[in-house]
């Protein structure tokens, strides 16, 4: 049986021995919720994909106390990892490194680098100094499902497949970790997330970015068949481009006439006229650290709410804008381009 425990210090004692016992805890980080195993225990590390039901080709975080841990996972850290770790460790930068041996290829997936940040959540950072190990920890979501950003959520996903969850309230930022591989040139993001862009390039110099990779259709969804990632269970379609609100108004209209329950994750500059609509409105709120804490919690209450369709739009490509686009062309049924 799960239990949702609140974050004291006492409970964070016992999570860390649940993790050296090679169990799982779920425990919050700046970014999402994640679903931790003791890194260096490849039966614990087991437990995670089966908990999650992720296939094992998908390869894990190493999570670690800070760059003064660092070889615990990476069998070497190049002055650029050293000096992006001091300036945005603890916090949302995954690098990519050659592993250390006493990583199980199963947290790697059989590559020979590792994935590994320092979380900058104080209740994930007492976690790790109390089991004195790195954590390999996915997000704590059924895999290809929304990501968590409150115990709740991990709840709906994992009860009665992992011991605990710590429970640390909603997580702050909203949106995963920022991937960067610092073997290319010059390095590339394979995922945006919660370091910026403009960020990274503002400490290193130019950054490339890896597009998303779903296929783009103008007209209407075929679900099915494109593999979705950190999707609702509602079909959403994403709209992007100058007209998107125009098309996304239309499409709302069209399904409400046709008899359909729809629900629209909106920003506030929105929200309004989607409400007058009929449909069902989440508001996102105003800037991106807004929508992006609030996106991942919006598909899951508009989920609660039965809703046939959601729909959203493109937030831009500066700053956090560029995570929140990754995620929602990831997530949705079809993209529709204005
Ligand atoms: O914010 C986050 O990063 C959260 C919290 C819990 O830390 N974790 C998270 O983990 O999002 P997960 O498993 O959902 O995503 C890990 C990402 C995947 O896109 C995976 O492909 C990539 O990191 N990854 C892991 N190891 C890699 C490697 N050796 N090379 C390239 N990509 C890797
Ligand atoms: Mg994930």
């Amino acid at each position: 049986m799960t239990k949702i425990l609140k974050a004291t210090t006492e409970n964070i004692l016992l999570a860390a021995e649940i993790l050296r016992a090679g169990g799982l805890v779920a425990f919050p980080t700046e970014t999402v919720y994640g679903l931790g195993a003791n890194a260096l225990d490849e039966e614990a590390v087991k437990k995670i994909f089966a908990a999650k039901e992720r296939p094992a080709a998908d390869p894990l975080i190493v999570h670690l106390a800070g760059l003064e841990h660092i070889e615990q996972a990476a069998k070497s850290a190049p002055p650029l990892a050293r000096r992006l770790a001091e300036r945005f460790w603890p916090g949302p930068l995954t690098l990519i490194l050659p592993k250390q041996p006493q990583i199980p290829r199963l947290v790697t997936s059989g590559l020979d680098t590792v994935a590994v940040r320092a979380p900058a959540h104080p209740v994930a950072l007492s976690l790790l100094r109390a089991a004195g190990t790195p954590i390999a920890a996915p997000s704590a979501n059924r895999f290809g499902h929304t990501s968590p950003t409150a115990a709740r959520h991990v709840w709906d996903d994992l009860k009665d497949r992992i011991e605990i969850i710590l429970d640390g309230g909603a997580t702050p930022l909203g949106v995963e970790s920022t991937v960067l591989d610092i073997s290319a040139v010059p390095p590339r993001i394979l995922r945006p997330g919660g370091v910026t862009r403009e960020m990274l390039e503002d400490e290193i110099g130019k950054v490339a970015v890896i597009e998303s990779s779903r296929q783009v259709e103008a007209g209407l969804p075929s679900p099915g068949l494109l593999e979705k990632h950190y999707a609702p269970r509602a079909q959403m379609i994403f709209f992007k481009g100058e007209e998107a609100r125009r098309a996304m108004l239309a499409r709302a209209r069209e399904a409400l006439a046709a008899g359909q329950t729809v629900g629209v994750l909106a920003m506030d500059e929105d929200a309004e006229i989607f409400e007058e609509t009929g449909a069902v409105v989440y508001r996102l709120g105003g800037g991106l650290d807004s929508v992006a804490s609030r996106i991942y919690d919006g598909m899951r209450r508009l989920d609660a709410d039965s809703v046939a369709l959601i729909l959203c739009r493109d937030a831009g490509e500066s700053g956090l804008g560029l995570a929140i686009r990754d995620r929602l062309t990831r997530a949705a049924s079809a993209v529709v381009e204005t």
